[in-house]
């Protein structure tokens, strides 16, 4: 079906969610024109004037539990919750968003920090509507994923691959980011091991592997704008990391490159 038949089709049957889509293609395009400016203002790059802040655990549960939570509720309205394919899916979004929600807040080291409120609200939009917009795709709108065969097709195949090896370049690098600090500490160095031979930012890099993995995995359209989005999302991020220690470090690895290793 051409795509101006298919996004026709689908505006008539599920506008809300067609929008919500679009809404999330449109907004990854906002997001990399700003971030390309303007650094994402926390972290290292917290600054005044971007509003209240507040703890910055605190506002990661609360900007990431939308995730898990509004996919979750979606996924299990719909009857094809307990199919083959789409538990898998469930179970790789719930085993990055458990996580990442409930349990690396609680690990990040840094004392106190601090987080802009509006960071978080926007964090907490995006997440609510990708969220509930891949459920949906993937109980109610995805044939191919009711069926066992996909699960020895080529496309499946590869995304679980793929999907996991991000998400160990992922978790990876995040420990060797936490394991600078010593319990109490707050300041910044430069890290080395892993991914960090060639890479400032490979917790970016494994993430975005990780949900293009995930988007071959489910081959859904919430699921490619999701892979879409983190891209648009954490490369700029990557830049403004890179930059940063560059500032920071004299001694920085002159070889490392931000985002993608030898070529970005
Ligand atoms: N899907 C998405 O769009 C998306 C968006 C954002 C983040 N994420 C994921 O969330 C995770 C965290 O993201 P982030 O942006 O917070 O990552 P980050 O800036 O690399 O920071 C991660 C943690 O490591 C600490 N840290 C960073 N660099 C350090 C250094 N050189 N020395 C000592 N400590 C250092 C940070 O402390 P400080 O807080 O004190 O700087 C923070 O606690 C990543 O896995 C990322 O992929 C995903």
């Amino acid at each position: 079906m051409p795509i101006t038949e298919a996004l026709t089709e689908s505006l008539q049957t599920h506008p809300l969610y067609t929008w919500t889509v679009f809404g999330i293609v449109v907004l990854g395009i906002v997001s990399f024109v700003l971030l390309l400016f303007i650094s994402a203002p926390y972290g290292r790059h917290l600054r005044p004037g971007w509003g209240p802040t507040i703890n910055a655990t605190t506002l990661w549960v609360i900007m990431e539990a939308p995730s898990p939570i509004a996919f979750a509720v979606v996924y299990f309205m719909s009857d094809n919750a307990f199919e083959t394919v789409p538990l898998i899916l469930f179970s790789m979004f719930m085993l990055h968003y458990v996580y990442r929600s409930f349990i690396y807040p609680f690990r990040m080291r840094g004392g106190h920090k601090r987080k802009p409120i509006l960071t978080g609200a926007l964090a907490f939009g995006f997440n609510t509507a990708n969220g509930w917009t891949n459920a949906f795709a993937i109980t109610e709108l995805a044939p191919h994923l009711l069926s066992t065969a996909w699960l020895v097709d080529p496309r499946f195949i590869i995304g679980i691959i793929v999907f996991f090896t991000g998400y160990a370049i992922n978790q990876h690098s995040d420990a060797i980011l936490r394991n600078l600090r010593k319990p109490g500490e707050s300041g910044y160095k430069i890290p080395y091991g892993g991914f960090y031979r060639w890479l400032s930012s490979p917790n970016y890099f494994g993430e975005i592997v990780e949900w293009i993995g995930f988007a071959f995995a489910a081959w859904t359209v919430p699921a490619w704008v999701f892979a879409w989005f983190t891209a648009m999302n954490l490369v700029p991020r990557a830049f403004s990391n890179h930059r940063w220690y560059l500032e920071h470090f004299s001694d920085y690895p002159k070889s490392r490159r931000r985002i993608i290793p030898f070529l970005l």
